[in-house]
């Protein structure tokens, strides 16, 4: 019996939304409360792993064995993977990026002027995820939040992007995802070229965590 299975590994998670200003008071973001990401994290290091988060803004706390590093951006999450990716053995992708951000943050406070509606400028972030997997390095698992056609989605963004493993759930649930403590997840990766399901949870996300933590090296 193995309690450490994941001892000697690095794995690197990215956790939470990023937030990106359009100007001192107002952002851009996603939705995401942080905990799947951190109850990886929480997963990982009790089997022995050493854990790296980086994390956008959450109230959430992590054990003390956890490095953590907080950002605000995508463009800050993307400098933080890169600085510490050397060494990584698994990064999972669990933050909430922002595809995109204001292509101007104004220093100002921007003012009402008119009726007429305001449009502000986006322009792309870069693909944190895509960017690891071209790396060749680490074994890379994504998640999808997806509403429909989750599996055909779902290994189209595996192809897309290189990965290995893509987690997908279905946000389009109430009783799921987001800020719920529980979660179910589709778990999709190749074996001799045809694509595999392992089902998780329903369940918390905590006990989701642990048996993803276990499954993945499995099938690394
Ligand atoms: O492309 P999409 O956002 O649907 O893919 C989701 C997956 O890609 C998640 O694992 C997310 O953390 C990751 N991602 C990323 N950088 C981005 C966008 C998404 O790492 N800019």
């Amino acid at each position: 019996f193995n309690d450490k299975p994941l001892k000697g590994q690095h794995w690197l998670i990215t956790a939470g939304p990023t937030v990106e200003p359009i100007d001192p008071v107002r952002y851009l973001a996603n939705r995401s409360s942080g905990k799947m990401g951190f109850a990886i994290a929480e997963a990982a290091a009790r089997a022995g792993a050493e854990v790296t988060l980086v994390t956008g803004p959450v109230n959430l706390t992590v054990s003390g064995s956890i490095k953590r590093i907080d950002v605000q951006t995508a463009q800050q999450m993307f400098e933080a993977v890169q600085s510490q990716f050397k060494g990584v053995d698994t990064f999972v992708a669990c933050a909430a990026v922002s595809d995109y951000r204001p292509k101007v943050a104004a220093q100002q406070k921007l003012k009402k002027q008119s009726d007429d509606g305001l449009t502000i400028e986006l322009t792309q972030n870069p693909d944190i995820l895509r960017w690891a997997a071209e790396q060749n390095t680490a074994f890379c698992v994504g998640f999808a939040a997806e509403t429909n056609n989750i599996e055909e989605y779902a290994e189209a963004k595996m192809t897309k992007k290189g990965i290995n493993v893509i987690c997908a759930n279905d946000v389009s649930r109430k009783d799921i995802g987001f800020s719920s403590d529980n979660n179910e997840v589709s778990v999709y990766y190749k074996k001799d070229g045809a694509l595999q399901v392992q089902q998780l949870g329903p369940a918390l996300k905590s006990v989701i965590a642990h048996q993803l933590v276990n499954f993945l090296p499995g099938i690394k």
